[in-house]
């Protein structure tokens, strides 16, 4: 049936649904199903993460567009290194690739990069595109964007109890002084506010050792969609879910309203 021209003008998209003074301040994804993305295609995993690099520009494009200030996406869990060597490195190939292709969109767009993670863990390749990169976009203020890149919550939570220990070992700290803000200020996250919104795509339901401490009071958006389908209007779509939500923190809804 023709679309109606009236109608089609009036149509109010996705986007335009959005409150723009409600937007989640930091929005997180596990970016999740490359693999099964090739294969129900019948084609190598790698082809999965290589078609997973278009969904990320689109989400980071999407995402700067809406005015979302800090969007953080998994990208590489320490889990991850367990792997086949061939799917590491093609991984790990496809993360120079990207950076040195995508460095001119981040200037464009003024996006900060970052990375959270243990970066010492990478190849000196990868490390090194990174670091430049991170460098060329630290002035950048629309949106900070940030990979986390051989990333495991329970490695970042130990290794803040050892850098905290080590400073009350040293009289630098006192343990009656320890609270939230001392531990958030050991963890890689320690630039980043609170996550708002985390998505997660392919259907699976599990944090897969992602930000453990940050995500205390995000809400969860679960789609089957698998991260290469991944496009700006599902983006759009977890957002409008999002901002429907009544966010209590432990209040009473009549507190809130
Ligand atoms: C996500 O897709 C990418 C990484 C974890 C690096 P997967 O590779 O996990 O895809 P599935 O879950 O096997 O489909
Ligand atoms: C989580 O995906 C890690 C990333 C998206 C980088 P996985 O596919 O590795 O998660 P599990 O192991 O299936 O939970
Ligand atoms: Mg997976």
């Amino acid at each position: 049936m023709a679309v109606n021209p009236v109608f089609a003008f009036f149509k109010v998209t996705l986007k335009e649904e959005i409150h723009k003074d409600r937007l989640p301040h930091h929005m997180a994804i596990i970016m999740d199903g490359n693999g099964r993305w090739a294969k129900q295609r019948g084609m190598i995993r790698a082809f999965g993460h290589e078609k997973g690099t278009k969904a990320v520009r689109e989400v980071v494009e999407g995402a700067a567009e809406l005015g979302i200030e800090y969007l953080t996406l998994y990208a590489f869990s320490t889990e991850n290194w367990n792997r086949p060597k061939l799917e590491v490195k093609t991984l790990m190939k496809l993360l120079v690739s990207s950076l040195k292709k995508e460095i001119a969109t981040l200037q464009e767009n003024n996006i900060r990069l970052s990375m959270i993670g243990n970066l010492d863990a990478l190849p000196s390749q990868a490390k090194k595109e990174l670091l430049e990169v991170m460098d060329k976009t630290k002035n950048n203020n629309r949106m900070t964007l940030t990979l986390a890149l051989s990333y495991g919550s329970r490695e970042e939570i130990t290794k803040a109890l050892k850098d905290i220990s080590l400073k009350v070992k040293n009289n630098i700290i006192s343990p009656e002084n320890i609270d939230d803000s001392v531990i958030i200020e050991h963890l890689y996250t320690q630039n980043l506010p609170d996550v708002d919104l985390l998505i997660r795509t392919s259907g699976e339901q599990r944090i897969s050792n992602f930000l453990l401490w940050q995500i205390a009071y995000a809400e969860l958006y679960f789609t089957e969609v698998l991260w290469p389908d991944f496009t700006k209007d599902h983006l759009y779509k977890a957002i409008l879910n999002y901002q429907q939500r009544e966010r209590r923190f432990g209040k009473t809804s009549e507190q809130i309203n």
